[in-house]
């Protein structure tokens, strides 16, 4: 089989790269091991900047996501003793759209057939193959049988696990990460949430986020040790724990539920350079991960598809080489700032092992700074909404 891009990956990255090509009349398959299911199966994070909704909305895949999404005008930190409410719709002029990654992942999958975007699922095995030339293709198994997919470019899709990043000699590269001593234990219950708008709090005992799905559903998050066992933590606990974090306002208009989802997430910051190697390509969480502070994993991929579409589509149409030739260097400066957020947010709101009574002052003078400065409020909201393409 022979194709113009190879898409590894059938996450928001490679469903959403893959209908950007195929609008600008490029031939694509992207090439999934999952299933449909497992992929919506995957509860992420669902906060979308207008990075990423520009381009649904480009695409004219953004109705349900208008219909049934919530937009935000700012969101809230909190010290334990008050909340201090960050106006991004004020001090921006943007707003933030409050809408599943999993919605966001079947949007995107429930278009594909009538767009002519081919996704082949539960193919294992998959290898790229002979990226540094320019007649790359990748292999993989699908029903017993051994399958090649030629093409001119692959685009690594496959997140951080996956085959494409490893494709590229460890000398042809670097890789930045940093590992925090801590995970978020996550629940999805159907509950109202305690608030309109997000809180992100940082208590003695540690972070915690009241985040939502819907006027109906709620998200609620703890930070809990890294050797934290899920068991240890019954719905009862849980709830308890995220009143006492949340504040009383928040505790106050908690209403608990069962769990229909719990689960702990280790959080890295993670970015590997370049993020092209030959004809292959990295986006998305391939190429970098952010822990999950900054709500910037989902929306830093959208710009990167961004950026390799519009690349991909100057080479094909004009057989102009700079696009491709400086995708990298272009995704990397966004990249690199949405990491910095997303550090900076991470250890502004979370109980660090090693912290000591002096590290526990200096994160309270930054709250109360934040309280007090426009200035220090519109640095955060201008990172909270995304930074420009
Ligand atoms: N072969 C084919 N597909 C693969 C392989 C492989 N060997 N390995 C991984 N994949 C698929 C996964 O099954 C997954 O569907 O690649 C896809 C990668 O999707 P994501 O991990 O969601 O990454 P991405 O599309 O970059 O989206 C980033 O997703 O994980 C969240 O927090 C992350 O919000 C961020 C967003
Ligand atoms: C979520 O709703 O899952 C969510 C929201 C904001 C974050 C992280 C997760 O920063």
């Amino acid at each position: 089989m022979k194709t113009q891009v190879a898409i590894v990956g059938a996450g928001p990255a490679g469903l959403l790269l893959g209908h950007l090509l195929r609008a600008e009349g490029i031939e694509v398959v992207v090439v999934e091991r999952a299933a449909p299911d497992y992929v919506l199966g995957r509860i992420r994070a669902g906060v979308l900047e207008t990075t990423l909704t520009d381009l649904l909305d480009r695409l004219g895949l953004g109705e349900r996501m208008h219909a049934e999404g919530i937009p935000h005008d700012g969101f809230n930190l909190a010290d334990g003793e008050r909340l201090i409410r960050i106006d991004v719709a004020a001090l921006t002029g943007r707003e933030v759209m409050v809408y599943g990654q999993t919605e966001v992942t079947r949007d995107l999958m429930d278009a594909a057939p009538s767009r002519g975007l081919e996704v082949i699922y539960e193919a294992a095995d998959l290898a790229p193959h002979d990226v540094e030339g320019d007649a790359p293709y990748i292999t993989y198994t699908k029903g017993g049988a051994q399958h090649r997919l030629d093409a001119r470019f692959i685009c690594g899709c496959d997140g951080y696990h996956g085959p494409s990043r490893k494709a590229i000699p460890a000398s042809a590269g670097q890789h930045y990460e940093k590992v925090y001593p801590f995970g978020w234990l996550g629940i999805l219950a159907d509950v109202p949430p305690c608030n309109h708008e997000l809180i992100y709090a940082n208590h003695a005992n540690g972070f915690a986020l009241a985040s939502m799905r819907s006027a109906t559903r709620s998200r609620y998050y703890i930070q809990v040790p890294l050797d934290e066992k899920i068991e240890e933590w019954p719905d009862d606990r849980l709830w308890d724990e995220l009143a006492l974090r949340l504040g009383p306002d928040a505790a106050a208009h908690m209403t608990r539920g069962n769990a229909l989802e719990k689960s702990i997430a280790p959080l890295r910051s993670f970015v590997f350079e370049p993020m092209r190697h030959g004809s292959l390509f990295l986006a998305g969480d391939s190429a970098h991960i952010v822990p999950p502070t900054g709500a910037k994993g989902l929306n830093l991929a959208a710009s990167d598809v961004a950026y390799l579409s519009e690349a991909l589509a100057r080479y094909f149409r004009s057989n102009d080489p700079d696009g491709v030739a400086g995708y990298s260097a272009r995704a990397l400066a966004r990249v690199w700032k949405a990491e910095r957020f997303s550090w900076q947010l991470t250890r502004l709101m979370h109980r660090f092992p090693e912290a000591d009574a002096f590290d526990r002052r200096m994160q309270l003078a930054d709250l109360d700074y934040i309280a007090s400065s426009v200035a220090a409020q519109t640095t955060i909201a201008e990172n909270y909404v995304g930074l420009p393409l």
